[in-house]
């Protein structure tokens, strides 16, 4: 008789299983090897997520793997970053409508009424508004609908280390990630060579690449800064400050375009001793901005290359350029490090008459391009010259890389005489060296481990002087709601309250960062707007959102408290007609009782 007792309560406990638990996903999470950081970062958010039964499965992969998953949207989550400083948010935006970046598979999956063409357009019609309330409110548009659709979790602020030793004085903050400012220190002491462990796009120091001005990687920001300087320069406080130009003017054309008039510094020499002048900026135009690498696979991830109509040459210092709209980031575009930095005309593959069409200083590797109706052939350099502090000297055996000062800069000879770049196995030889004394600075994020930043920063402190910068990149997770399950905003604003951003900072980071709730930095141009909903840790909403029972909480123990009450009362009730069928069947014998107690049993 006791059989179908325990299947009443078998069901209820399916009953308080579904109830209790947490909806299940699994998600597919790529994360480049060998970045330690990267990877305890890794393990903190997997076990965030599990506590609400979302599994997460890690790939670590090559750069290169990393990167063709990235692109092709094979991933659920994914870290990255926002570029900072000068390109948050205008040139990052616009670079979401390029398959090179991860934010393009991710927003596939946009929602109406903000899909992905749509935020495409608003973003290139932002960049064209003049008035500066209308724009303003434009970009809050984009950022609120970003924002909405959950599609990166905002996780850090970064903050770019360095470390110098206390024989080094005069040093002056960069004003962007890779921006080392070496030709403004000096020696106290010793020689005036100094070594450097600089912060790479890949973390520790590889290799500094090509070196070329015109290309990307393996170029390095951080080397090629150092060689190279375009027409402006990136300031303090975002202010656009003269370079190779010394001044411009900006006039208002009558077909909706401007006109931009560039009076050119004079006197100044490139590292192989050629003159910079007219010809030469209009070289260096002629083969950046020919039209078929204007177009998206090559440096049309920004939107200066479709904005610049024509150029040339009013004077041998006055350099004119003509813009099709009023295109407002144009100046600051001007600034960036890649790809619009200037070159030595000796270094063009045929000097300075070199056809941009059948020699483009664009890499050899790139082969024969064509694009926007014509063809061109990229033929590279003949070798590395800029205008900039430090001329490259030469890769060392040990892949140490040699730069030396440029006697004749036209802000003045560096104190430095010679930059030794070190290239290092890992981040314990890095902090080794520094204790040994063999290094003599350390510049940028991913070179020293937190723990031994923090080290240094509390323990050394006599020996080395450190900075940390302020917040100017956004570290994000990218969502790609383009993929299951990440593809329902249910799950990704789950995820946006699940994982305790706070606390993984300060386990891991020890003051390097700081938690954010927005993709772009506050401090970036148009992006201090409150956006709502807040992205804030908050596992009692993750829960109500993913695990409808536990969420439910006092009702649904109401609810379990109501289920055992009838269980018990069914179960005293058929003992109670049990025993007076029991005592009937004495009488009129025991056949029919068992009969009708199963009959009541499957009644309940
Ligand atoms: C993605 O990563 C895997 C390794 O997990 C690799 O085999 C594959 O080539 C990568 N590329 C793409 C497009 O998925
Ligand atoms: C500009 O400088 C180059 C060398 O860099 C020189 O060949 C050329 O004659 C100069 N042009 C003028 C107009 O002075």
């Amino acid at each position: 008789m006791w059989a179908p007792l325990l299947q009443v309560l078998l069901i209820l406990g399916h009953v308080r299983e579904a109830l209790s638990a947490c909806k299940s996903a699994e998600l597919d999470f790529i994360v480049v090897e060998g970045d330690a950081l990267l990877a305890s970062l890794e393990d903190d958010v997997r076990s965030d997520l599990a506590k609400l039964g979302i599994s997460v499965a890690t790939r670590f992969l090559s750069k290169d793997d990393f990167n063709s998953n990235m692109t092709s949207g094979n991933f659920n989550l994914c870290f990255s970053e926002t570029w900072g400083p000068p390109y948050d948010p205008h040139s990052f935006a616009a670079a979401w409508k390029s398959p090179d970046e991860a934010h393009f598979s991710a927003l596939k999956g946009l929602q109406a009424p903000m899909t992905q063409d749509q935020l495409t357009t608003k973003v290139s019609d932002v960049l064209l508004e003049e008035n500066l309330v209308q724009r303003e409110q434009k970009w809050k548009e984009i950022l609120t609908a970003t924002h909405q659709q959950a599609i990166d979790l905002p996780f850090s602020g970064k903050r770019i280390p360095t470390v110098l030793s206390n024989r080094l004085a005069g040093y002056v903050a960069g004003q962007q990630q890779f921006d080392y400012p070496v030709h403004t220190l000096r020696t106290l002491s010793g020689s005036s060579t100094i070594t450097v462990a600089p912060g790479a796009q890949t973390g520790l120091f590889d290799t500094v690449g090509r070196l070329d001005p015109h290309t990307y990687r393996p170029n390095e920001f951080f080397a090629n800064n150092w060689v190279y300087e375009g027409l402006l320069t990136y300031g303090p406080g975002g202010v656009r400050e003269p370079a190779l130009a010394e001044s411009w003017t900006v006039t208002d054309l009558s077909g909706g375009g401007q006109e931009y008039r560039f009076a050119l510094k004079q006197n100044v020499k490139f590292h192989d001793g050629s003159d910079w002048n007219c010809t030469v900026a209009k070289l260096n135009f002629d083969h950046v901005l020919a039209k078929p690498l204007t177009t998206g696979d090559y440096h049309g991830w920004y939107d200066l290359p479709l904005q610049v109509s024509s150029w040339s040459c009013a004077g041998t210092y006055e350099f004119v350029l003509f813009t099709k709209d009023k295109y407002y980031p144009l100046l600051q575009e001007l600034t960036y490090i890649r790809p619009l930095r200037m070159l030595s005309p000796a270094m063009f593959a045929s000097g300075i008459s070199t056809d941009p069409m059948t020699e483009n200083s664009c890499h050899a590797g790139w082969g024969s391009i064509t694009g926007n109706g014509e063809t061109l052939t990229c033929a590279g350099v003949r070798g590395v010259s800029g205008t900039g502090p430090f001329k490259f000297v030469e890769t060392l055996p040990n892949g140490d890389v040699r730069f030396d000062k440029h006697a004749d800069y036209w802000r003045g000879e560096p104190q430095i005489s010679q930059i030794i770049v070190k290239k290092y196995s890992g981040h314990a030889a890095v902090m080794a060296a520094l204790l040994d004394g063999s290094l003599d600075a350390v510049m940028g994020a991913g070179v020293l481990e937190p723990a031994d930043f923090n080290t240094i920063r509390t323990a050394h402190s006599s020996s080395f002087q450190v900075f940390l910068g302020p917040a100017i990149q956004n570290r994000v997770i990218i969502m790609n709601a383009n993929k299951a399950p990440t593809d329902d905003l249910t799950l990704r604003k789950v995820i946006m309250h699940a994982v305790n951003k706070a606390a993984i900072i300060d386990k891991e980071l020890f003051g390097m960062a700081e938690p954010v709730d927005a993709l772009f930095p506050k401090n970036a141009p148009y992006c201090d707007v409150d956006l709502t909903p807040r992205w804030d840790y908050d596992f009692e909403k993750a829960q109500l959102l993913w695990c409808p029972a536990e969420s439910a909480g006092e009702n649904g123990d109401v609810t379990m408290t109501v289920l055992i009450v009838v269980v018990v009362v069914v179960v005293v009730a058929m003992g109670v007609v049990a025993f007076i069928l029991f005592k009937v069947g004495k009488k009129q014998g025991a056949r029919a009782c068992t009969a009708r107690i199963h009959l009541a049993a499957f009644m309940v």
